[in-house]
């Protein structure tokens, strides 16, 4: 059959074989592209599983550098440390101290991967804070933007000190890296990068994580963290913290968010990241558990599609896995 005078065009050519079809793919998973988020619990002798998170643990001071060794080895981009104290207070005191679980885990992971990954701290206080938010509360129990940017700025500078690359402003805080950038700026620490968590939304897929890190959290985080409903708010936001002087913005969650990770991407003249959060991997794994959908496929074409929308980086939980993967291993 033919399309008027001309044979009919025909795309399955290209898809023949898989060479051709590698030969043409236009979106590729590399492990390079890859950031593992690590969970450090103060206190632990071994690493403890997380039942919401199958494959993923708290880890122990120890494991935490083995797992950081075994991510360099599979050649993934970076990792992305968070810390689970044993004590916790109204102002998140240690995410500052210097001793505090994720500053000691971070300096740790500095004198062991240095500069053979890029590490990466989330700087934020709701798993040092006792009522569970990214912020300070005031007196009648909002969470006072202005009074937690100070100690963001603190708390930057711990982290740049313990050894971080790049620091994850999370805390959704209107003027986050602009107080972060003029802290690290001030100190000396102009070479420390912010990767901030510039389009994050007030998310129910984040639910795994609350028990990665035994949130405390009552309530939500809506008035701080985005509105599912609202895309062009996120162009509002990034603009805000490019002009703050983030290095790399970061979309999160990353496949419900394809849309505004697509107009972040096409926006931004910095490298852009995304998060696949706890959430999308248990989806993953508990459907997989059951039989009812191919887990390896399905994870990788999860990320091939958060990488085709735009993101230059993507953190997975699986990154490990998946980079192993890649490699053939
Ligand atoms: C805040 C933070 C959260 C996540 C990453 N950083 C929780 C939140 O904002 O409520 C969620 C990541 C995930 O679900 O995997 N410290």
């Amino acid at each position: 059959m033919t399309a008027g005078a001309f044979p009919v065009r025909r795309p399955r050519r290209l898809r023949g074989t898989p060479a051709l079809r590698r030969l043409v793919a236009q979106t590729r998973l590399h492990p390079a592209d890859l950031v593992l988020p690590v969970f450090v619990k103060e206190g632990l002798d071994e690493p403890r599983p997380i039942g919401s998170l199958p494959g993923v643990v708290q880890h122990s001071r120890t494991s935490v550098v083995a797992a950081a060794r075994e991510a360099v080895a599979a050649g993934v981009g970076g990792i992305m440390v968070f810390g689970v104290p044993t004590h916790r207070d109204a102002t998140g005191t240690g995410l500052d101290d210097p001793d505090g679980v994720l500053n000691v885990a971070l300096a740790d992971l500095a004198d062991a991967v240095g500069d053979e990954t890029v590490l990466m701290a989330d700087l934020c206080l709701d798993e040092f804070t006792d009522h569970g938010h990214c912020g300070v509360l005031d007196a009648r129990g909002r969470v006072d933007n202005d009074a937690t940017l100070d100690r963001y700025a603190s708390a930057a500078l711990a982290q740049a000190r313990a050894g971080a690359h790049l620091l994850g402003t999370s805390g959704m805080m209107d003027g986050q890296v602009g107080v972060v950038r003029t802290a690290l700026d001030g100190a000396g620490l102009a070479d420390v990068g912010v990767i901030a968590y510039a389009a994050k939304y007030a998310s129910g897929f984040y639910g795994p994580f609350r028990d990665a890190v035994e949130s405390t959290l009552v309530g939500d985080r809506a008035t701080y963290q985005q509105d599912p409903a609202n895309a062009r708010e996120s162009l509002l936001e990034v603009e805000q913290d490019l002009a703050e002087g983030a290095d790399v913005v970061m979309v999160k969650p990353a496949l419900p968010y394809l849309d505004v990770l697509r107009r972040v991407a096409d926006a931004s003249p910095v490298p852009v990241a995304a998060y696949q959060v706890s959430g999308e991997y248990a989806m993953v794994a508990a459907a997989a558990a059951n039989g009812w959908v191919d887990g390896d496929r399905v994870m990788l074409e999860s990320l091939l599609s958060i990488r085709r929308a735009g993101a230059d980086v993507v953190l997975t939980y699986a990154a490990l896995d998946v980079a192993r993967a890649l490699h053939g291993a």
